[in-house]
């Protein structure tokens, strides 16, 4: 599986905070199927810098493959909404069109049309990070529709099916996968004991819904599609 949303380099969010919490959560992913992911940590303002990010990911690799981890890392960022336009362009999904946005855990801002609108005509292409995470999304699900028909794409974190969040939001996943609103399927990883890849979990409640070869591609072609910066055709 291709997991492109992973909080994978020590030291710069909430995800690890050291080399060995790194590598715990690199064995975790491979135990959980995974064979690449996007490094995607927190892009605030001041943001992340690219360089660091490429850099960190260039010594992780050096540290997987000397412990024989077979885990691909490509370049990414979470986008935090508030960010300028040129610094999402700077963090895209592997220097592609694709970057993972996040919106306030809270509410959708009034302005998530026009940031949309923006980012597409500058080229870009959002994945809305775990909209059945956010507040409003949560009380009104079909909020998400009008956001996917203008352009961007939608990814569910797997932990979230697998109803570690608790029950609504559970529901809230189920219904944006059912209702065809949602493109990828990640882990939002954070760790080996915290925020634990669920993929195998969260697939397997996806096959439940919405069948075998749908679900598949929500983990597989889709998000390998991404990281190869094509065009997503989707109905
Ligand atoms: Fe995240």
């Amino acid at each position: 599986m291709i997991d492109i949303h992973c909080h994978i380099l020590f030291g710069v969010d909430d995800g690890p905070q050291r080399l060995e919490d790194s590598i715990a959560l690199a064995r975790a992913l491979v135990a959980d199927g995974i064979t690449h992911i996007v490094s995607t940590s927190h892009i605030l303002d001041p943001a992340l810098s690219m360089e660091r990010i490429e850099r960190g990911i260039t010594s992780l690799e050096a540290e997987f493959s000397g412990r024989g981890i077979e885990l691909q890392l490509l370049p990414g960022g979470e986008n935090h909404y508030t960010l300028p336009l040129e610094e999402m362009r700077a963090h895209t999904i592997n220097g592609g069109r694709y970057l993972l946005l996040e919106f306030p855990h809270n509410d959708l801002p009034v302005s998530a049309g026009e940031l949309i609108f923006s980012l597409l005509s500058a080229g870009l292409v959002p994945i809305i990070a775990h909209p059945e995470r956010n507040g409003s999304l949560l009380r009104n699900p079909d909020l998400l529709q009008p956001l996917i028909e203008q352009g961007a794409l939608a990814q569910l974190t797997a932990a979230s099916l697998a109803g570690d969040f608790g029950s609504p939001v559970r529901q809230c996943a189920r219904y944006m996968l059912k209702k065809g609103l949602v493109h990828f399927i990640a882990s939002d990883a954070h760790g080996a004991d915290w925020r634990v890849p669920r993929m195998q979990a969260g697939l397997k409640q996806a096959v439940k819904i919405i069948g075998r070869p749908a679900a598949f591609k929500l983990v597989n072609e889709n998000p390998r599609m991404i990281i190869e910066n094509k065009v997503l055709e989707y109905a």
